[in-house]
């Protein structure tokens, strides 16, 4: 089976300085893949790279049959493919309403609007009481699931989540970790970055954990959960 997705080989540098080496990682289609590591590992760049806000230095990138090398980030959500970025950007002078309706800019996307909005609204309970709040007074957690539920709204074959549970409450972290499964099980394909190792290796079909821009381990979820190595440097034993 070709996967979804295939990273080969994926070099990349901040001027001088190289964050990425040699990165390779796959999502076949229906999977969620997680891609672990510690803080300044190169997680959130290598998404970049993915959706194309970066320039690899070396390496390829194919999502189902398109060189992604050669493609603009607009070119890349058309395909499918849909960046939900770290650090949540959402437009905090804009209704929660007025920003899904942004996240459908896309002319495919644009004819599903009414639904994508009504499916977001159902994965995401709390969003549909505060459909006319301004989305700068919503609270952390809530402002990720404005963001994730933005991101669906360009209806994402592959949807990039750069650390969805970062900031949030034990009680939140464990909604989010739930709807992506949610989302996962509509039909969407999942590469999802995050500290939380034990959490997100849970959900996951299979795991990559980086370690200063190289792929350490890989393996499924659940054998990643179980690794000596993995224990030892996220899970406390
Ligand atoms: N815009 C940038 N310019 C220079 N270095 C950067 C920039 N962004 C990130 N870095 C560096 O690249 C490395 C990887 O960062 P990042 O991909 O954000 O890691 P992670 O998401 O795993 O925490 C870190 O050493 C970080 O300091
Ligand atoms: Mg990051």
């Amino acid at each position: 089976m070709t996967p979804l997705l295939e990273v080969r080989d994926l070099d990349f540098a901040y001027g001088d300085v190289q964050v990425l080496r040699g990165v390779s990682l796959s999502v076949n289609a229906g999977e969620i893949v997680t891609l672990v590591g510690s803080n300044g590992a190169g997680k959130s760049t290598t998404l970049r790279n993915i959706s194309r806000l970066l320039r690899p230095r070396a390496g390829t990138m194919v999502f189902d049959g398109h060189d992604l090398t050669r493609l603009a980030p607009h070119q890349v959500v058309a395909l499918g493919v849909v960046h939900v970025p770290e650090a949540r950007r959402v437009f905090p002078e804009m209704t929660v309403l007025e920003n899904l309706r942004m996240g459908s800019y896309i002319a495919s996307a644009r004819a599903e609007r009414a639904k994508n909005i009504e499916r977001g609204l159902m994965l995401f309970p709390r969003l549909k009481e505060r459909i006319g709040q301004l989305a700068g007074t919503l609270s952390g957690g809530e402002q990720q699931m404005l963001a994730i539920a933005r991101g669906l709204m360009a209806r994402p074959r592959l949807l990039l989540l750069d650390e969805p549970s970062l900031g949030l409450s034990p009680l939140l972290v464990r909604t989010i970790f739930d709807t992506i499964a949610q989302i996962n099980a509509q039909g969407t394909s999942v590469l999802l970055v995050e500290q939380n190792v034990y959490q997100s290796l849970r959900i996951a079909a299979r795991g990559y954990v980086l370690e200063t821009g190289r792929i350490a381990l890989s393996g499924t979820g659940e054998s990643l959960l179980a690794n000596s190595e993995v224990k030892a440097a996220f899970l406390g034993a």
